[in-house]
């Protein structure tokens, strides 16, 4: 079974650079309904593992796992990890757990930050709790690179002052910390993962105003023009889902434990660059406050620790996404009014400008 004509990834399918061998064993994803968790699915399954999905489907969609449903070692559970009794019930002490459940849009974080508190920070202490109970193997957490903020270095190592922006941000640097925490007091084995910004198939298409490539593909089925951020010579660092998902699993079947690693592809593109390997005309919106320039990430940490390193170049990606994109079919199309009124929390919230560019006055 296929998501609506979006088959694995045929770079999921067809490289074999990220396998690891290990004995099989009980593997719990959380959030494995989503994008990536779904992408981590994929790997645990391809190598033999047995994984049970916890996912409340706020954002995720059982189409991200359908082409799984006749395979015997998938089992979805749908709940929400807040539920810690749930959570114990399906843990032991074999079990890897790949914690990915969280809400990960920005601008709604700024205006719901109680449920990206709850979502984010408690949820991850009751996985954390439910896994220190169960004495389970290893604990990878999916981070964020939102952590920095506007960083002073790039490429940016790990050791860069945290300096979360906006909830969203805040919330996952909790996470993490809490993540560590565990690991020291309790001696579980425990791994942060920071992921810069993930792209590939299946990414979220919720109304949320979110990730540039939805935006873009979206827009680029319905022939409208990219919405192209102030000049669009800032850049991201992305990485392919397929490589994320394999920093995930290296991770946990590794003997490293208490560390935090940066997941990108060493790499920056500009969104110039992105909406010329898409092609198409372009639009621009106002440039938002707090967000950086550049990012860009010392991937050293990782590659020295544990051998990983991203294996997709963004033209492959795009390739692929572009392969994929009646995905995006349903996914709202943006034009700049909308995105004013999307974005209007962030202006008023993290900048002395307007969604509209006008500058304030707040005397
Ligand atoms: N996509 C990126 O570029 C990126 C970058 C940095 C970090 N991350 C982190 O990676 C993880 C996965 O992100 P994604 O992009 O795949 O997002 P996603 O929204 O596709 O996946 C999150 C999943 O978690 C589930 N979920 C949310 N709250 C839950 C709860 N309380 N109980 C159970 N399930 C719940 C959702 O239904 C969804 O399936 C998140 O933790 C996110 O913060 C993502």
């Amino acid at each position: 079974m296929t998501d609506r004509g979006v088959s694995p990834s045929a770079l999921t399918a067809t490289h074999t650079a990220h396998n690891v061998s290990a004995a099989p064993s009980p593997c719990l994803v959380t959030g494995g309904a989503g994008f990536i968790g779904s992408h981590v699915v994929d790997l645990l399954l391809a190598n033999g593992h047995s994984v049970t999905v916890v996912d409340n489907l706020s954002t995720g969609r059982l189409e991200n796992l359908a082409h799984h449903a006749a395979n015997p070692r998938l089992r979805v559970e749908r709940f929400d990890i807040n539920d810690t009794d749930r959570l114990a019930a399906l843990m032991s002490e074999q079990t890897r757990v790949f914690h990915l459940a969280a809400l990960a849009d920005i601008v709604p974080s700024i205006e719901r930050p109680a449920d990206y508190f709850h979502a984010n920070v408690d949820g991850t202490f009751s996985v954390m709790e439910a896994a220190r109970r169960a004495g389970a193997a290893n604990v990878v957490y999916a981070a964020s690179s939102s952590c920095y903020g506007i960083a002073d270095t790039t490429p940016t190592p790990e050791t860069a002052p945290a300096r979360p922006m906006y909830p969203y941000a805040l919330t996952k640097y909790l996470g993490e910390q809490l993540v560590i925490h565990w690991g020291q007091v309790y001696k579980l084995p425990v791994t942060c993962l920071r992921l810069f910004n993930v792209y590939g198939p299946r990414s979220r298409t919720t109304g949320t105003y979110g990730a540039v490539f939805g935006v873009f593909l979206a827009q680029k089925l319905a022939g409208k023009p990219f919405t192209v951020v102030g000049d669009g010579t800032q850049s991201r660092d992305f990485v392919f889902v397929t490589d994320v998902a394999a920093a995930f699993v290296r991770a946990a079947f590794s003997s490293v434990s208490g560390e935090v690693f940066n997941v990108a592809a060493n790499a920056p593109v500009s969104v110039n660059r992105l909406t010329e390997l898409l092609g198409g005309p372009v639009t621009h919106v106002p440039k938002r406050p707090g967000e950086p320039d550049v990012t860009h990430a010392d991937v050293a940490k990782i590659h020295a620790q544990l051998g990983w390193q991203a294996t997709v170049s963004i033209e492959q990606g795009v390739a692929e996404l572009v392969a994929n994109i009646e995905h995006w079919r349903s996914a709202p199309v943006w034009t700049v009014d909308a995105i004013a009124d999307a974005t209007k929390a962030w202006f008023q919230f993290l900048g002395t400008e307007t969604a509209t560019g006008r500058v304030e006055d707040h005397t």
